[in-house]
């Protein structure tokens, strides 16, 4: 099992581990309708401990493939109490280098700048460590809040889809994003093109 956690001034953000899954568990029912419009239909078997149980198992090896990045967010103090996740999937190596983010924060923590911290931390870390040029990020265009944290971040609109992912129930239209890696060493495409 793979271990990183990467502390904030008020977070501990870390790989998903199978003690976790009764917390991430009480995080999608406890949020199930705060997420529901800004997410995909959801998969069978949600709210059970065997489907979390999965998705650590699906990380895990996404994580060794080099094919996707997902963490698990607490606040310091409450380290037993999941308030959030972070995902960054569809890395691509080779000349592209780029990843596709997602994240979500527990309604009773929103206002806070508690996504803004840990973006900060997993976006340094995708560039730093995972060596990637390119993280893009899309979101609906009624989803003001999620609009604001990006801009924060320093991703710029570069485009609007029509019908671009199937959300709560329909085919939404997104604005498109992205930040780029402006410390990317040229030479980092010779030792990661075979991950
Ligand atoms: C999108 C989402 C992550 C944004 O969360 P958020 O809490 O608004 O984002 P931040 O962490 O950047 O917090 C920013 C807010 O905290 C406030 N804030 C308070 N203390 C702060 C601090 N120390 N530092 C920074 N901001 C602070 C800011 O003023 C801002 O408030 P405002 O939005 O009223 O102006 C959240 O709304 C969410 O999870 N939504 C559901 C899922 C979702 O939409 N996912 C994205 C799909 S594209």
């Amino acid at each position: 099992m793979n271990t990183l956690t990467l502390m904030t001034e008020r977070l501990a953000i870390s790989l998903p581990h199978s003690d976790q899954t009764p917390a991430m568990l009480a995080f999608v029912v406890r949020n199930r309708q705060h997420l529901k419009p800004w997410n995909p239909p959801e998969p069978d078997g949600l709210y059970t401990l065997t489907h979390w149980q999965d998705v650590v198992a699906n990380c895990a090896a996404a994580f060794d493939a080099g094919s996707a990045v997902r963490f698990w967010m607490s606040a310091r103090d409450q380290p037993g109490h999941i308030i959030g996740s972070i995902g960054y999937s569809q890395i691509a190596r080779g000349p592209f280098c780029s990843c596709v983010l997602g994240y979500q924060i527990d309604r009773e923590c929103e206002g806070r700048g508690l996504m803004i911290e840990a973006l900060r931390a997993t976006n340094h870390y995708m560039f730093e460590q995972q060596k990637l040029h390119r993280i893009a990020a899309n979101y609906r265009p009624e989803n003001v809040r999620s609009g604001r944290l990006l801009a924060k971040l320093g991703f710029r609109i570069e485009g609007f889809a029509r019908d671009y992912l199937f959300i709560d129930g329909a085919w939404r239209d997104h604005v498109l994003t992205s930040i780029a890696n402006d410390a990317f060493n040229a030479g980092w495409l010779k030792t990661t093109t075979k991950r």
